[in-house]
């Protein structure tokens, strides 16, 4: 698996500690992440390891072994089932002095926090403000499920008798506030049906639509799917880089510094151009090229 994963295209590959582990493989599991790691072979994937929550015996010993033997190959701790600002901090503080201590630059590594149960969502905004080091929200939809004691056991999707729109919504609208409040980027859990790659792209829609910025994929077969779903349609880039295009021309001197204009059959201002920044950007991210260009109006 190790081996396949470095060849796929995703944007960020996890290497587990924690619930995908054993208790009785956990502490020999670290070799082998260190290993994996230290080989390379990565290319510009993130490269992430998720060690144990802090309320195991295993946390600290994750950390500094991971760090120890490839924390020059590390780009970020995820941490799983955080539940106050506190066990980032403990994290932020463990990375440091291992930094220092192995002359590696300090605050390089990043922390990416699994919001996982009802005290982490409550949580969740002194959870993204607890350190400069975390880049990342997860929503970790199993172990919430278990958390608040929702009626169902297949992750993702709707529980049996909520017939009434998104049983999601909520929390995942409470992690994409706090990620956006604090500048971080908000990431969807696992689909655990890997053989449904139509309810993958359901669900994954759900967020996506939302604006979070990705999911995790458990199996080759859910990476084309989510790059997709999480990648603007063509024709939305395509307009999105246009309305970018008109309002600068527009705004200038040359376009007679006018702030709202009709673009088509649609009026564009400052918000217009928002939005269309943001994706435009997602557009870029994964690669699209525009297939048309502005042409400002002839006089
Ligand atoms: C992931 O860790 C989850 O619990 O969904
Ligand atoms: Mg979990």
């Amino acid at each position: 698996m190790l081996g396949k994963a470095a060849g796929l295209p995703a944007d960020q590959v996890f290497l587990d500690l924690e619930d995908s582990v054993s208790p009785l493989a956990k502490v020999g599991a670290r070799a082998n992440v260190v290993a994996a790691l230290a080989g390379g072979g990565w290319g510009e994937r993130t490269r992430v390891v998720r060690v144990n929550d802090w309320t195991t015996q295993w946390t600290y010993g994750d950390v500094i072994a991971v760090v120890e033997g490839a924390g020059a190959d590390l780009d970020c701790v995820m941490l799983p089932k955080v539940q106050s600002a506190e066990h980032v901090v403990a994290l932020d503080l463990l990375l440091t002095q291992l930094e220092k201590s192995l002359g590696l630059e300090v605050g390089r590594i990043g922390i990416e926090a699994q919001i996982e149960n009802a005290r982490g969502l409550v949580e969740v905004d002194a959870i993204a403000a607890a350190s400069p080091r975390t880049e990342t929200l997860i929503f970790g939809p199993a172990d919430f499920m278990a958390s608040i004691n929702m009626r169902s056991l297949v992750v993702g999707e709707q529980p049996v008798g909520y017939d009434v729109g998104d049983a999601y919504h909520y929390i995942l609208m409470r992690i994409l506030m706090a990620a956006r409040t604090h500048d971080l980027q908000a990431i969807d859990g696992p689909y655990l049906q890997i053989k449904d790659v139509d309810g993958f792209r359901r669900v994954a829609g759900r967020s996506a639509a939302l604006g979070f910025d990705g999911k995790w994929v458990l199996h080759p077969g859910q990476i084309d799917a989510a790059n997709e779903v999480y990648s603007p349609a063509q024709d939305d880039y395509d307009h999105a880089e246009l309305i970018l295009d008109a309002y600068d021309y527009y705004t200038s001197e040359v376009g007679g510094m006018r702030g709202a204009v009709m673009l088509g059959d649609e009026m564009i201002d400052e918000a217009s151009r928002k939005m269309a920044l943001v994706v435009a950007a997602k557009g870029r991210a994964a690669g699209l090229l525009r297939t048309s260009t502005f042409q400002p109006p002839k006089d």
